[in-house]
Parts: structure tokens; sequence; C-alpha cells
């Protein structure tokens, strides 16, 4: 139940949406949450909103607190809607006058957004802000993963709200990480692959940063999930998924007419697991592809299966060629299989996408002309051994 007091004066008056389950795209199998938090000092600030249509719960949250007229100032760390879409109703009940704080981009965003004319405060890296005995400063995150996001710093407490950033998409009544446990990892990989994987150089470039200010953290608060009482754990995990470190991993991504590309998929699934390779083989109108992306992510290998339709590739497998492609997947092994009638071009086409993504492609992709018998299914557990072996040579 929110209002939660996080620590002396700081509590978390956001909202969980339980029933969300598809988050523009992304499957979101145990809803959200939007969190917002209140820093009651001297003076009294909101960082960050909730959706519209949870506008009026957050405020019922706020109101255990405080009169939110009582609130000096809003920060909004990120423009997007799940955060700032009830901006100009939560701005209505704390003063249309009151500072709305953000970064310089995000008051173009803000104000392309809204017609609303706030009393915007734009703020830069290292400005500072007292609320009587604490004080927030700034941080710039550049596309992670808006022009206009950026992180506030709680300095006397180390409370970094850090916006998008390590958020997960879990909805429950923990309150922090060490409630959930390992199995809120999951959660957070999912988020990054699906969030943040194309802006991974930007990542390694904010921990170095962050690193070289010495700042530290005693607590890290997303607008997404549970809080991070155990930092160290979820900036480790981002510094490994922002390299990109693939482990002895496979995913065969496919989709079948007649069950011939399925039968491929198979048998070149036994190879790679003949080989010792954690092999995972992933139907599409199966899988969501929001958690294939997840799997992705620490794969060494991404081997794509298609029968030819219409002298083209299926539909699925094209739609998930173009979020992979957008999401940015480095340091893979690539390879591509698939059956076919008469023409046979789907092969030909996936080592092209696939090429064109920088995986490292195998020599030749598989095709096999309708039913795969015992014998070609042989060469396709041979296929999936040779990717194994590439694999580990790789590692
Ligand atoms: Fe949770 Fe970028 O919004």
């Amino acid at each position: 139940m929110k209002p939660v007091e996080i620590a002396k004066g700081v509590y978390d008056v956001g909202v969980i949406d339980w029933n969300i389950r598809d988050f523009h795209g992304y499957s979101t199998h145990l809803g959200t949450s939007y969190n917002a938090f209140l820093i009651v000092d001297e003076k009294t600030v909101l960082i960050d909103t909730v959706k519209k249509d949870f506008a009026d719960q957050m405020l019922r949250n706020i109101s255990q607190i405080i009169d939110p007229a009582q609130i000096d100032m809003v920060i909004s760390n990120h423009t997007e809607m799940d955060h700032s879409g009830s901006l100009p109703y939560i701005m209505s009940r704390v003063g249309a006058d009151k500072p709305l704080c953000c970064s310089k981009m995000g008051e173009k965003n803000l104000s392309r957004h809204f017609s609303e004319k706030f009393n915007y405060q734009a703020v830069s890296e290292g400005d500072e802000i007292s609320l009587g005995s604490r004080t927030l400063t700034f941080i710039e995150t550049r596309m992670l993963h808006w022009p206009d996001s950026m992180f506030t710093y709680l300095k006397e407490d180390k409370i970094l709200f850090s916006s998008d950033a390590f958020g997960q998409h879990y909805a429950g009544h923990e309150e922090f990480d060490d409630a959930v446990g390992e199995a809120i990892m999951p959660h957070a990989k999912k988020y990054f692959a699906n969030i943040l994987l194309l802006y991974a150089p930007l990542i390694l470039k904010l921990v170095d940063k962050v690193t070289k200010l010495g700042l530290e953290f005693s607590m890290i608060c997303p607008d997404h999930g549970v809080l991070w009482k155990n930092p160290g754990k979820i900036i480790e995990a981002y510094a490994k998924w922002s390299q990109q470190e693939a482990e002895q991993k496979a995913v065969i991504i496919y989709d079948t007419m007649w069950s011939s590309t399925h039968k491929m998929a198979m048998a070149i699934a036994d190879g790679l697991h003949a080989e010792g390779i954690d092999v995972h083989p992933m139907k599409l109108r199966g899988f969501d592809r929001s958690d294939i992306m997840t799997e992705v992510l620490d794969a060494k290998a991404v081997i794509i299966g298609s029968p030819t339709l219409n002298n083209g590739i299926f539909p699925s497998v094209a739609d998930f060629l173009t979020y992979m492609k957008g999401l940015k997947p480095q340091n893979k092994i690539g390879a591509a299989f698939g059956s076919y009638g008469w023409s046979g071009e789907s092969v030909k086409i996936l080592e092209k996408e696939l090429s064109d993504m920088k995986f490292q492609m195998m020599e030749s992709g598989l095709k096999h002309q309708y039913v795969p018998d015992e014998t070609a299914l042989e060469k396709c557990t041979a296929f999936g051994k040779k990717i194994g072996q590439a694999i580990k040579e790789k590692a």
C-alpha cells in the first residue's frame, strides 16, 4: 500500500498498475508500477508523476502525508507519458505557478506535450537546489532513454531517483529489491534488453562518469518496480549487460507453416545441446517478442528460421527482425535456416538481415525443400553442432 516512507521524510507516492499486460508492445505479464516520490523538508518536492488515469490515486497518496497545495516544486526527470501524463492535473492541485523543474530538453519536450504554460525551471548537470536541511542535485542522462532524461540525487541521503533506469515492469506490494530477492533480476534484465540495450555504450559512459564523480548510493529509486536497497547489485548487472557479455547460450527464433522449419529448429537445437550449449528454441507466435529479446541479450548465437512465404520471409519473423534491429545487440554469432516449397528465398533474406546487424555469420545457412527426412535432420543437427563449436571457440 502506498504511500511508503522509504527514508526519513522521503515517500513513494506512486501507484501500482496491476492490470496492464501490454506496455507499448512490451509484455508486462505481472503489471507494473509508476513510482513517484515526495520529499518533505523545509521545502516539499514531488519527483515525477504517474500515468494520467492514475492521477487521483496519486493525489490520495500525497494527501495522506500533506495537502498537495503545500508542495513547493515538482521535478520531471523524463517527459514520457507514464511519468508526466498527469502533470496538468497535478499542477492544477499543487498550484499552476509553482516551479516545474526539468532538464533544458525536458522543457522543450514537455511544452510540446502540454498546452499549459507551466513555470518551467530548467536545470543543468550539477545544479543544486536546497530544500532546507537537504540538497538536490541533477545528473544529465541524455538519451537514457529520451533526449530529456535526467537523474535527481538527494545528496545527504545518497538517494538516486533514476527515472526509467534500473526499473522493472513488476507489480507487487514489495517496496524494495530484498523483499523479492533474486526473482526480481529477470524483470530488470527484460527491462534492460527491451528499453535500454541500444543505449548500452551511453550506459557504460554514465557508469564511468558516476564513478569519477565519486557518488555513493544508499538507495536507487527507479520509476518502475521495486527500489534498490542494494544498489551495487543492479549497477553491476547494468555494467555486465551494457558490455553485452554473452553466455554459452543460443536462441533459435523461428516460425513455421507446416512444421518443416519447426523440425529443422528442433534438430539444430539437438546439435547445440550435444555441444553443451544452453539452447532456447522460441517459436514466434508462441513467445512474445520482448521475452525473446530478453534471451537474446546474453546469448552468444542468434539463429533465425523462416519458411519462404510469397518469395519472402514469414511476417512474424520480419516483425521480430525489425524489433531486434532497433535494439542493436552486438557481438553475436548469426545463422539462418528454413524450409521452402519452390522458390526458397527466406534463408538468403535472413542472412542479409543478420549481416546488416553486424552479426558474425556462419558461412552458409541451411535450407531444405519441403519436409526434412532423416538425412536432412542429421544435417540440421550437424549445423547446430557447428554453431555450438563456434560459440565455444569465441568464448
Ligand atoms: Fe517509464 Fe520512459 O517511461
